[in-house]
């Protein structure tokens, strides 16, 4: 199976570790390139992807709707994210996807199965890309609310109509609201790119007022444990780190790639040891 990874920049990605990881354990004979190209080349570039007949390949910033017209298929889902970080070829078709934001719920569900029981109240911070995914994964379970903060709360506020449950109660919010009301929350999630190498003193809210059984979750992996989470978990908060995110939209990737599902507990194990700081 021929593989790949497009985006820019990439040359410090962990997917071609991962999947060559996945392909092993499947015993599936395979490749996963790093196709690293820049914004003026990159229509070539999708045709040329096109010529060598990969199998399948993940799309990453700042090409995940750059790709869309290029695509034979869109998945329901990936449709109304907008954003497209898995491409499928299918009888000669290019198909999208989008693995990132049920991805990370995956991640969730497997370490914290109990917040997902209908009654719990969440707080996402960020309305790019990344939240955008996130926010649509997390609509698709139960919860009693699901709100938004960000810096510029038009963002968040635009987002709010890919809620379209009606049992899911969701509004958006300041980062000042959202600091001041913390207590309410059982989970709460970053998504902003504030905290990541190299700028890891920054934090995009405090954590002062977090509720002491809340989750706090940043997909931040780069410092492994942000500001952000050392102050949760100061608090006395739950922290999860957000390597699970990559990790778990790479397994649903390829397992729409292999048809295959993999067993990742050890792999998953290998990942954690291999970036921690
Ligand atoms: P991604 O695809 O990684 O989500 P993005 O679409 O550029 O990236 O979104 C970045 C997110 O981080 C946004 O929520 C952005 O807030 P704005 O919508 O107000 O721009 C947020 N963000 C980035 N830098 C920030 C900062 N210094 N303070 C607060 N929020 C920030």
């Amino acid at each position: 199976m021929r593989l790949g990874l497009i985006g820019h920049p990439i040359g410090h990605s962990l997917s071609p570790w991962i999947h060559q990881q996945f392909l092993t354990e499947t015993s599936i004979k395979g490749t996963y390139q790093l196709f690293e190209v820049a914004e003026k080349f990159v229509s070539e570039q999708i045709e040329q992807l096109k010529i060598m007949k990969l199998d399948g390949f993940n799309v990453t910033v700042p090409y995940k709707q750059t790709i869309i017209p290029f695509l034979d298929e869109l998945d329901f889902h990936a449709k109304q994210i907008g954003a497209v970080n898995t491409v499928v070829r299918k009888d000669g078709k290019w198909i999208g996807y989008n693995t990132d934001g049920v991805g990370y719920v995956t991640a969730l569900k497997s370490s914290y199965p109990d917040l997902f029981n209908g009654h719990k109240h969440v707080l996402v911070l960020g309305a790019g890309g990344a939240s955008r995914g996130i926010f649509h994964a997390l609509c698709q379970e139960k919860f009693e609310t699901v709100d938004l903060a960000n810096r510029t709360i038009a963002k968040a506020t635009n987002l709010l109509t890919l809620n379209q449950t009606e049992q899911i109660k969701s509004c958006a919010y300041s980062f000042a609201q959202a600091e001041e009301n913390l207590m309410h929350y059982d989970l709460i999630i970053q998504t902003t790119t504030v905290g990541m190498k190299p700028n890891v003193d920054e934090q995009v809210i405090s954590m002062q007022r977090v509720k002491k059984d809340a989750i706090v979750s940043d997909i931040v992996y780069q410092p492994f444990m942000t500001r952000l989470l050392h102050d949760a978990k100061e608090h006395g908060a739950t922290i999860h780190h957000g390597h699970e995110m990559l990790f778990y939209q790479a397994k649903l990737s390829f397992e729409l790639w292999s048809g295959q599902v993999v067993e990742e507990k050890k792999i998953l194990k290998d990942f954690i040891d291999k970036i921690i700081d």
